[in-house]
């Protein structure tokens, strides 16, 4: 018999020790460290039978390299395909990561239920009859999707092996676990053994699997660091769960752009996708209160019409609070002192709370003047006239500064109605023509005198 082999791990960040210690040197966690039997075995590939022609790789010029476009699988899901860069990648590992109860197993059931292809969905958290009435609240008109209810991979492998299904989608990675390692499902060396099984499956069968990870509470996904690694495509679902809007990014991707976002809206009967971002992420009353501006941001390659909330009122206690939500507070903070200095603005006693409407976050620069211009009019209660957006960032000095892609900014804004837009005089517009009225400005103080001047 084998002799058995034990390592110490960091459940946090997935560091490996030879012996027990309290605090992990490499994250600096205490008490994270535990130990964890990694056996190992000479073990078979995925595929049981496959173990004796190997075919050994060679090394090839890159001009010898087939460069036949890979084919990639339509999700049927406009905002998902976006994300991951035009679809699927044929034996590419997707983790999408995401707070519980977010919508990760919604999502990726509906998306299963519609493909015409045939996949194979293996929950290690629900049954088959909870599934079942899971998809019944969804839309479905397939019937080509198998699910399983399995966490031994060994055992999944099997049910691949008999169904041959097109996508496999395994929701969650953290409750796999593998005969070849003794610890705990949802552990570090569980993790990362059931993952590079799984990826060995997709490459040499390629077939494309997405995971489902959960994430810790301070954000990142569970598991090691390494499995962000190990994976192609890592996506997160995010939102707050108290809105309806869910927004799908990708924090890394080897086939395409992390750039770019998917909103989707939940609803009784499953996710939809939003299309028209910007008119819903707008309310109609802009313009008639004091204290909401609208910002011409850009997310990927998207352009995206937010609005922007702010209230300024007298501070009660001695330190002003200044809070945000969807928007960086030190951020915040630097406007607040770039208006105090060049502006003449007494906000040292004011408290400053700002809120992105629809519960998404933004970190496009072009949002400073909007945000600006929402505590500037909340400040005097005056409202900003309708039809006016911003697109422009705003640095130390007082200075407006260029965006990129203000022609894309304007050409949305432009087809949402409005009738003129704040950017940097510095910006060049390429738009021979625009029904706008541009507004160009380059100093903070430009921008007070044309809104409340
Ligand atoms: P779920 O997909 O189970 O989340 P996750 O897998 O990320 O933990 O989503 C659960 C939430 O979604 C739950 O609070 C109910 C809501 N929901 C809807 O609003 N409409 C629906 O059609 C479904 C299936 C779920
Ligand atoms: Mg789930």
């Amino acid at each position: 018999m084998a002799k058995t082999k034990t390592a110490y791990f960091c459940q946090n960040c997935g560091a490996q020790f030879a012996k027990w210690v309290g605090q992990c040197s490499s994250c600096k966690q205490w008490n994270t460290v535990v130990e964890e039997v990694v056996q190992k075995e000479t073990k078979s590939s995925w595929k049981q039978t496959d173990t004796s022609v190997k075919r050994t790789a060679k090394p090839l010029r890159i001009s010898e390299i087939s460069n036949d476009k890979e084919v990639r699988l339509n999700t049927k899901d406009g905002e998902f395909n976006r994300v991951l860069g035009g679809g699927l990648v044929p034996g590419s590992l997707t983790l999408l990561g995401g707070e519980p109860g977010i919508g990760k197993s919604t999502l990726l059931l509906q998306m299963a239920l519609k493909l015409d292809l045939k996949v194979l969905y293996v929950s290690g958290e629900e049954s088959q009859k909870q599934i079942k009435m899971r998809a019944e609240r969804i839309e479905n008109n397939t019937d080509n999707c198998y699910i399983l209810t399995e966490t031994k991979t060994q055992h999944i492998f099997k049910q691949v092996a008999a169904v041959t299904p097109e996508l496999v989608i395994i929701d969650s990675i953290q409750t796999l676990h593998t005969d070849y390692i003794e610890s705990a499902a949802g552990s570090i060396s569980q993790i990362r053994e059931c993952t590079a099984e799984l990826i060995k499956f997709a490459k040499e069968s390629n077939t494309p699997v997405l995971l489902v990870g959960h994430i810790t509470k301070d954000g990142n996904i569970a598991g090691p660091k390494i499995l962000e690694h190990m994976v192609d495509t890592v996506l997160q679902f995010e939102g707050d769960r108290n809105y309806v809007y869910r927004i799908l990014r990708s924090l890394k991707n080897r086939f395409g752009s992390t750039a770019e976002l998917g909103i989707y809206e939940m609803f009784g009967n499953g996710l939809r996708e939003v299309t028209n971002p910007s008119e819903v992420l707008i309310s109609n009353a802009a313009g008639e209160l004091s204290g909401t501006a609208i910002s011409a941001t850009v997310e990927g390659m998207r352009p995206l019409l937010i609005e922007i909330q702010a209230l300024v009122s007298s501070a009660v206690y001695g330190t002003p609070q200044r809070s945000a939500t969807g928007f960086n507070v030190k951020r915040l903070n630097m406007l607040l002192a770039v208006l105090e200095k060049r502006a003449g603005f007494k906000l040292a006693a004011k408290d400053v709370f700002l809120n992105i409407t629809g519960g998404i976050s933004v970190d496009d620069p072009a949002i400073d003047l909007a945000v600006i211009a929402a505590i500037l009019s909340s400040n005097a209660d005056i409202p900003i006239e309708k039809g006016t957006c911003f697109a422009a960032e705003v640095g130390l000095a007082g200075e407006i500064r260029p965006v990129q892609r203000v022609d894309q900014r304007i050409l949305e804004a432009e087809k949402l109605g409005f009738s003129t837009i704040y950017v940097s005089k510095a910006n060049k517009i390429g738009l021979k023509h625009t029904n706008l009225e541009l507004k160009l400005v380059s100093k903070i103080e430009d921008v007070v005198g044309e809104l409340f001047g």
